[in-house]
């Protein structure tokens, strides 16, 4: 697939400040351009003579079928890149089998997005003020949604307008930009959020994991883990899954990548838990590589937002048909029947 042809349509559809809050890292675009190469520097040995039948990528994530590990990540306001935003993200994800994350920060009703069919997880950021963390929850529960992605990397929510560097997330709940506002939240809820009560819980505990399950009865991700000793106390907390990952280089700049830590995430984890990873995913080479370090599944950010803002649910359909695509490919060669058969013998020392 031609992600950079693919990049440069949706840029030229975007407005330049969309274009480039969507683009952008915490340090310059070499934070990202360093974790791209990271899984590109993943050398593979091939099983040959396997007799093995022609690729299936078929898997289940939490219990939730899949057609490939390959799932969409949450990202905020994708209204921005198209009018049906997520309700779009959904619709292109159910056509190719996936699952997708939905970001605290949508400014399109849960229950709209779910009409899209495909399965989804909520993503939470915990607010100070936990009535509108709870109230989140609740709907994002009575409309369907099957997990909830708890994000811990990034706990200070500022908006982009903010700062020059944009490395963090909105956090006025209303986009002043687009006049898009936070769907989920009542107008009352949305008063409480403007002011400290909305602002990211920056004394976020592995109790939350605990208060999550409790109230919404769902399997927590714990997403934006990088060292294996988190891994570990966040599955002891009860955690269902972690999510390896840099926040795609939103966060801090000289972070060590996803693809390098995913190995001692996997090994303290010990099969306790499914582990995922995303943050520079590009390929279905690097999802290859990912799935046989040990990950159960990769997300995608921002190439499932560039076909989202150049050709709307169609484009992410796209996006993720290539990738899988190139996955059976990567699973042919290196004699791969299933996505179990993608073990970590494939993958040379470095
Ligand atoms: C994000 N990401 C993100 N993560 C999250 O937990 N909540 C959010 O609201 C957002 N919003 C968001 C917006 C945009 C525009 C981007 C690009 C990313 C991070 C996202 O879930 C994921 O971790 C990265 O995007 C993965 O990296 P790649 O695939 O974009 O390199």
């Amino acid at each position: 697939m031609d992600l950079v042809e693919l990049e440069r349509r949706a840029a030229a559809r975007l407005p330049q400040h969309v274009y480039d809050y969507m683009r952008a890292t915490a340090g310059g675009s070499e934070v990202l351009e360093r974790q791209i190469a990271e899984w590109d520097a993943i050398r593979l040995r091939p099983r040959v003579l396997t007799g093995a039948t022609p690729p299936a990528t078929a898997t289940t994530v939490l219990g939730t079928p899949v057609a490939a590990p390959i799932l969409v990540a949450p990202m905020a306001q994708q209204v921005d890149a198209h009018p049906d935003g997520e309700r779009a993200t959904a619709a292109g994800a159910r056509a190719a089998g996936s699952l997708l994350g939905v970001s605290t920060n949508t400014a399109v009703p849960f229950a709209r997005i779910a009409e899209g069919g495909a399965p989804w997880w909520f993503q939470l950021y915990v607010t100070r003020d936990r009535r509108l963390s709870t109230a989140l929850l609740e709907r994002a529960v009575a409309a369907g949604a099957g997990a909830v992605l708890l994000t811990v990397d990034i706990t200070r929510l500022r908006h982009p307008r903010a700062g020059a560097s944009v490395s963090v997330e909105p956090t006025d709940w209303t986009d002043g930009r687009t006049g898009a506002r936070l769907a989920n939240l009542t107008e009352e809820e949305l008063r409480i959020a403007r002011g400290e009560g909305g602002r990211g819980d920056r004394g976020l505990g592995v109790d939350a994991i605990t208060w999550i399950r409790e109230v919404t009865g769902l399997p927590v991700v714990v997403k934006g883990v990088l060292r294996g000793d988190d891994a570990a106390r966040a599955v002891d907390a009860g955690a269902a899954s972690v999510l390896v990952s840099t926040h795609g280089g939103r966060g801090l700049a000289s972070s060590v990548g996803s693809a390098a830590v995913l190995a001692e995430v996997v090994s303290a984890v010990g099969g306790r838990a499914e582990v995922y990873a995303d943050s520079g995913i590009r390929s279905g080479l690097h999802a290859a590589a990912g799935l046989a370090i040990g990950a159960r599944a990769v997300f995608v950010g921002r190439p499932v937002m560039w076909g989202l803002a150049a050709d709307g649910a169609a484009g992410v359909t796209t996006v993720l048909e290539a990738l899988r695509d190139e996955l059976v490919g990567a699973m042919d060669l290196l004699g791969a029947s299933t996505v179990a058969d993608l073990t970590p013998d494939l993958v040379a020392p470095r």
